[in-house]
């Protein structure tokens, strides 16, 4: 007899619906599986056999089994197909009607004793039910994930033994849901907060200027200024994830199999902090089974490389692609896979090897040679793409014995959101542009109007301190963000959105941007 049984897999982080046959007929006993699978899914032939007997269920040994898993063309991976393997043969052998499969679409790992396993990509999948399956049977651990997708009905089960009787009816399994606002009412919360830092104003402004226009910045410094600190500070000063944010995130984790069952949902702004001895596969993407890489998984939020001199030049080649197009694209045979990666990049690290030159105290014992060969490290084409380059000097005894309280991460947090929504409402019918540091030359045109006497002193720098044509719009979009910032700071909330969106740059916005470009002067020659 033949069943049929609709089920899923997650390719990349979207989901292409499978059709499971299986044909059960006599003839030399044997189970034959077809439709381009992988090794997991040949191997699973034994598992589901050793699931269906434990379970107190009729296996058909004596039988011919064929199982097509359609369309051909895609390629089959991972133990996902077990459950609905299984509950096809059940259906085949005549322990399940036809009819109350039809509606649903299943999917499961499972383990010998018929329970079954968490698997991946369960929220893609339920974002890609379509059509007359609107319904989902799947393992325990995925049903939060899965349910974020509203309107898809979710039924969680622990064994094939509850899949079944639930299908025949014989067991009811409440649909499982979860409410949205719960979890965006879940303020962040972080253990962290940047009134732990002790002065560092000029830093701190940087990266007020950096989170708020999604610029990416170099901070240079000796150890022990607190480089590392502030950025893991970073995430506290973020808005809050919008809903759509928080959900392409949460597929990208589901996609991965990294997210927490008790959990579901990705609430926090990423922060990745990739150690420096990763591969470019690990940090892109990629691999035989393809994986998103750190790049995809600081989506929305922050990829923190610290010590940049210490990874490999190659490695950091691969951020190129995704630090243009917002995205990672991984072509395997047959197919390409898009995952998302807009992230903003926050690079540290030492001006030198012994990491003093430059300190005001302490010595640089490093030959001019031995320092040109540790900045060399750094990939040129890496370095163009970040805007902003700081120097971090280390705090005298006496600033870190003041008594001054420090500003506390909301209060910055409060500013960065209004000069992020001021960009909203700027960017709105420009495509995949949402934030200053993403303008291209066109918009740069249009939205960095600048006055004379700011134009004036934008030629003399470039002429004066030799900066490249790059660093020429780099310094007009980090002005931009600069005077948003005052523009919106000196207005209350409810007039943002009545504000001219293009108010000019003006010349103290260009002589502090040019502060942040510290690489454009030659290094080695700064003192
Ligand atoms: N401004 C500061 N306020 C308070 N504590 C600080 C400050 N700067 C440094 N510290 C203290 O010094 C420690 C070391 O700082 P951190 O690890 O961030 O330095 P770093 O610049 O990353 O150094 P390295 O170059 O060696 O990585 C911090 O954990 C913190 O305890
Ligand atoms: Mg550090
Ligand atoms: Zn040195």
């Amino acid at each position: 007899m033949l069943a049929k049984i609709t089920s899923s897999l997650c390719v990349g982080i979207e989901s292409s619906l499978i059709e499971v046959e299986v044909d059960i007929s006599s003839g030399l006993p044997q189970i034959t599986i077809v439709g381009l699978p992988d090794q997991a899914v040949k191997e699973s032939k034994d598992r589901i056999k050793a699931a269906i007997k434990n379970s107190g269920f009729h296996f058909p040994s004596r039988k011919k089994i064929l199982i097509n898993l359609a369309p051909a063309d895609i390629k089959k991976e991972g133990p996902i197909f077990d459950l609905p393997i299984a509950i096809a043969i059940l259906v085949a052998h005549g322990h399940i009607h036809p009819k109350h499969v039809e509606s649903f679409c299943i999917i499961g790992e499972l383990a010998l004793n018929g329970a079954l396993r968490a698997v991946k990509g369960a929220l893609p999948i339920a974002m890609g039910l379509k059509g007359t399956i609107k319904k989902l049977i799947l393992p325990i651990y995925n049903a939060r994930e899965a349910a974020l997708q509203q309107n898809v009905a979710v039924y969680p089960v622990r064994s094939l033994e509850e899949a079944v009787h639930f299908l025949n009816g014989d067991k009811t399994i409440t649909q499982f849901s979860v409410s949205l606002s719960n979890y965006l009412q879940n303020k962040q919360k972080y253990p962290v907060d940047f009134s732990d830092v002790r002065g560092q104003l000029f830093t701190k402004r940087a990266l007020e200027i950096a989170v708020s226009g999604a610029h990416n910045i170099l901070m240079v410094g000796p150890p022990g200024s607190g480089k590392t600190m502030l950025a893991k500070r970073l995430p506290t000063i973020f808005p809050d994830l919008t809903y759509d944010e928080a959900l392409e995130i949460t597929k990208v984790h589901s996609a991965t199999g990294t997210l927490k069952s008790h959990h579901g949902f990705i609430s926090l702004r990423p922060f990745r902090f990739p150690h420096h001895t990763i591969s470019a596969i690990a940090l892109a993407g990629g691999g035989p089974i393809p994986k998103p890489g750190e790049v995809s998984l600081a989506h929305n939020g922050i990829l923190f490389l610290d010590e940049l001199p210490e990874f490999n030049r190659n490695v950091l080649e691969v951020l190129r692609l995704p630090m243009e197009d917002k995205t990672v694209t991984v072509a395997r045979i047959k197919q390409v896979m898009t995952f998302p990666a807009s992230f903003i990049l926050v690079c540290a690290m030492n001006p030198c090897p012994c990491g003093f030159f430059g300190d005001r105290k302490k010595e640089c014992h490093c030959s001019t040679a031995k320092i040109e060969k540790y900045l060399s490290k750094i990939s040129g084409p890496l370095l163009d793409r970040i805007d902003m380059h700081i120097e971090v000097g280390r705090l005298t005894i006496k600033e870190f014995k003041s008594d001054h309280t420090e500003e506390s991460s909301e209060k910055i947090r409060q500013r960065v959101n209004q000069v992020r929504q001021l960009q909203e409402e700027r960017f709105r019918n420009t495509k995949n542009i949402h934030f200053n540091a993403q303008m291209n030359p066109k918009e740069i045109d249009a939205f960095c109007t600048r006055t004379n006497k700011a134009q004036e002193l934008l030629e003399l720098a470039m002429k004066e301190l030799a900066f490249s044509a790059r660093a020429y719009h780099k310094i007009l979009k980090i002005a931009r963000t600069i005077r948003d910032m005052k523009t919106v700071h000196s207005c209350t909330p409810r007039h943002i959105s009545l504000l001219d969106k293009v108010i000019p740059i003006e010349s103290d916005d260009i002589s502090e941007a040019l502060q942040y470009r510290g690489l454009d002067r030659n290094w080695l020659n700064r003192s």
